[in-house]
């Protein structure tokens, strides 16, 4: 069996598994690896998906906050309904999607933010990457502006330029910051998950 099999059909194992057990994504195994190991959630947790579609990851954080929790999703793309997820089609970049994530929080405070937004590939690493670091930027923006304190941040980004500034930046706003790659990633992929544990909530004061 040469190494490329072995890597294709472990591969073809994660996607084969998430057909057989209903998931939308290969996906939804790597948000179940990361809670595996840093216990993101807890069940009653309301949770915000940015770059939801087509929903692997509310499935998998669903099944993680139990039916007394709820998951909001974004994403430019339509997104299928879940039982106990609001799915809002929008861009996480623009700035009113602070005001549209509040209108569905209904004041209720926000536990975990988690990220799995990605550009769409160009095949030019480096402007991929530099969009896949501003989504990243992006995503921590909210997380900051949502989060309460004590809250989780999980967020996806590729390696390379401007990786350690924002390494940097989740940093200073968490008590603990860790960098993972779960087994569900593909082996050659360049793609990282940062994950912030305990989000410090900075006050603004003003005179
Ligand atoms: C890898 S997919 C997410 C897969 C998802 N976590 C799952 O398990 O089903 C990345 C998503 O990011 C979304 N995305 C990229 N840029 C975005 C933006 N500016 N605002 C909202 N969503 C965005 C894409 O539309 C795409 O659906």
């Amino acid at each position: 069996m040469s190494k490329q099999w072995q890597i294709a059909h472990k591969h073809d194992g994660y996607y084969k598994r998430a057909k057989a057990e209903g998931y939308r994504s290969r996906a939804a195994f790597k948000l179940k690896q990361i809670n595996n190991k840093f216990k993101i959630f807890r069940p009653g947790d309301i949770v915000l998906d940015l770059g939801a579609a087509p929903g692997g990851w509310s499935q998998a954080a669903l099944e993680m906050v139990g039916t007394s929790g709820l998951v909001i999703g974004i994403d430019l793309e339509h997104i299928n309904p879940l039982e106990n997820a609001i799915f809002l089609e929008g861009d996480i970049t623009d700035n009113g999607v602070v005001d549209l994530i509040n209108e569905h929080t209904k004041g209720s405070e926000i536990q975990v933010v988690i990220s799995d937004a990605a550009p769409n590939i160009s095949g030019n690493y480096g402007l991929d990457q530099a969009r896949s670091v501003y989504l990243a930027e992006t995503a921590l923006d909210l997380a900051k502006k949502v989060l309460k304190p004590n809250g989780n941040f999980v967020v996806k980004v590729f390696e390379g330029v401007d990786f350690k500034e924002f390494l940097d930046h989740v940093k200073i706003s968490f008590k603990t910051y860790k960098r993972f790659s779960p087994q569900a990633s593909r082996t050659r992929s360049s793609e990282i998950y940062v994950i912030g544990l305990g989000f410090i909530k900075m006050f603004k004061y003003t005179l």
